[in-house]
């Protein structure tokens, strides 16, 4: 008894660390401790279920246990130390995968203890094992084709004839066989069979999906594995799972949404559609075509230099480049010379959420100069330059002029009001959405052609020459 209540208090503990550590990390000044915070309460509630556990657990299976925590661990702790930020997407995605399988394995593993201990199980207990066994199998294959199509290894979305009726089928045939599951009590095999097809479903749910949507897909699959989580809890009665789970489970949702309201798109259009994949986006967005003017980096050196007012709009472009650091010193070096300089950031540049916030907090560029769209937007009028890094459909001015655009509608960086742009990307490809981009003709704006790193380095050895 005296065990238990210890237990419930560590629970209550872990579940208020949960709340107020995702509460820090929706500010980037609070983020780290936020993590830091919600670790301690999870490194607690896994402690005390282990040594408070209230039934006798042999030395064995302690062994077991802890020997699975240390290999979870350094496999974690390495896995998260050597990963680099573009790929913190995918990292994200095949975690989250283990998380939907560890719910999908509870489900499967307690199902077969009813079984083969000949009980009859009340119908809740089977809801939540079969809602676990199937939303945890499908978050599980799903996520590792996620993070398949983000790594490389799958590069091209596999769509059959009629996927989107196909898909829904199976889905379909899923649902229909964890209600006979319910309804009929099951036997060790079906649930075998569940297992498979649910896991089917999950592959065949992300395979037609381009890569470029996968950050959408992974925080839907997320917050179905807090979803999985949480029936876990339920069936084991365990608190701390519970509002684990229905915490990533509202927190995955809250940020699919986002993710969607900030790229103007429904999430039907996400799953169903076919963005980003060049060729249809192009046709339905049109080429912009016109002539574009080159800079070279002394021109921008000295536009820069003598320049009062100076924003920096960052995208995917300067993750790739990893080009962080560099862009930090080109801001200290024009503030030692008088000039403002602020960092306009977009919701979705980038390729997932906080992007551009992580990355150039990773380089100490102090929070207070990022200042968000809407903020700034006001501001480009009065912005002598904008230096778009590796930016591209966050400034496209078709997202407000062009109806026929696949991101007509999505709200941009309003660049193209300050009185001179200099573009630095490596060449005239487009960005994510696959279309041409109208803000490169604009007789403002200047082309600084060449990797963001390289291309930055050379500008601020140039305004360094400069007194
Ligand atoms: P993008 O539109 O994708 O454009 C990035 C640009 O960076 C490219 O045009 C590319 O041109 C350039 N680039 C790539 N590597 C570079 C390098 N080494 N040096 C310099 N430039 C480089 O990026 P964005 O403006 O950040 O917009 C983000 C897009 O992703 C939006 O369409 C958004 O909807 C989408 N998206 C975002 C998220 C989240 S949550 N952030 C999630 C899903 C989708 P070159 O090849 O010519 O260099």
């Amino acid at each position: 008894m005296f065990s238990l209540s210890i237990t419930s208090i560590c629970y209550l503990f872990g579940s208020v660390t949960f709340i107020f550590g995702l509460k820090m990390m929706g500010n980037p000044k609070t983020a780290r401790n936020g993590n830091l915070i919600g670790a301690a309460g999870m490194t607690i509630a896994i402690l005390a279920t282990i040594l408070l556990h209230e039934n006798a657990v042999t030395p064995v299976v302690y062994g077991l246990i802890l020997g699975a925590i240390a290999l979870g661990f350094i496999v974690g702790w390495m896995t998260a130390k050597k990963v680099k930020m573009t790929a913190m997407p995918e990292l994200v995605s095949i975690f989250n995968g283990m998380g939907g399988a560890c719910a999908a394995l509870i489900s499967l593993m307690e199902f077969n203890k009813i079984i083969s201990l000949g009980e009859v199980a009340p119908t809740r207990t089977l809801i939540a094992i079969m809602a676990g066994l199937i939303i945890g199998s499908i978050s599980f294959s799903g996520s590792v084709i996620a993070f398949l199509k983000l790594n490389g290894t799958m590069a091209k979305p596999v769509r059959l004839p009629s996927y989107n009726l196909l898909n829904n089928l199976i889905l379909l045939g899923v649902l229909s066989f964890g209600g006979y599951m319910i309804f009929s009590g099951g036997t060790s095999l079906l649930s075998y069979l569940l297992f498979a097809s649910a896991l089917f479903y999950g592959i065949m749910f992300v395979f037609p999906i381009g890569g470029a949507d996968m950050p959408v897909v992974i925080s839907l699959l997320n917050s179905f594995t807090g979803l999985a989580a949480a029936f876990g809890g339920f069936l084991y009665h365990n608190k701390v799972m519970l509002t684990g789970g229905i915490l990533v489970g509202s927190a995955g949702t809250l940020l699919t949404i986002m993710m969607c309201k900030a790229m103007n798109r429904s999430l039907s259009n996400v799953i169903f559609g076919a963005f980003g994949e060049g060729t249809a986006a192009a046709a339905a967005g049109g080429t912009t075509g016109g002539t574009i003017k080159e800079a070279s980096v002394s021109d921008v050196a000295v536009l820069m230099n003598y320049s009062k007012k100076v924003v920096i709009v960052p995208g995917y472009g300067l993750a790739v480049a990893q080009a962080q650091h560099i862009i930090h010193e080109l801001e200290l070096l024009l503030e030692e010379r008088g000039v403002e300089v602020k960092y306009a950031i977009h919701p979705v540049a980038g390729r997932m959420p906080g992007h551009m916030n992580v990355l150039l907090a990773e380089a100490n560029v102090d929070y207070g100069k990022l200042v968000e769209m809407d903020e700034i937007n006001p501001e480009f009028a009065t912005t002598d330059v904008v230096l778009i890094v590796g930016a591209n459909d966050v400034v496209n001015p078709a997202a407000k002029n062009n109806p026929a655009s696949p991101i007509y509608g999505m709200p941009i960086l309003e660049a193209e009001n300050a009185k001179n742009i200099i573009i630095n990307k490596r060449s005239m490809n487009a960005g994510y959405a696959g279309i041409d981009n109208e803000l490169f003709y604009n007789p403002k704006s200047s082309m600084f052609f060449g990797d963001a790193k390289k291309a930055l380095t050379e500008l601020v050895a140039e305004l360094k020459t400069m007194e």
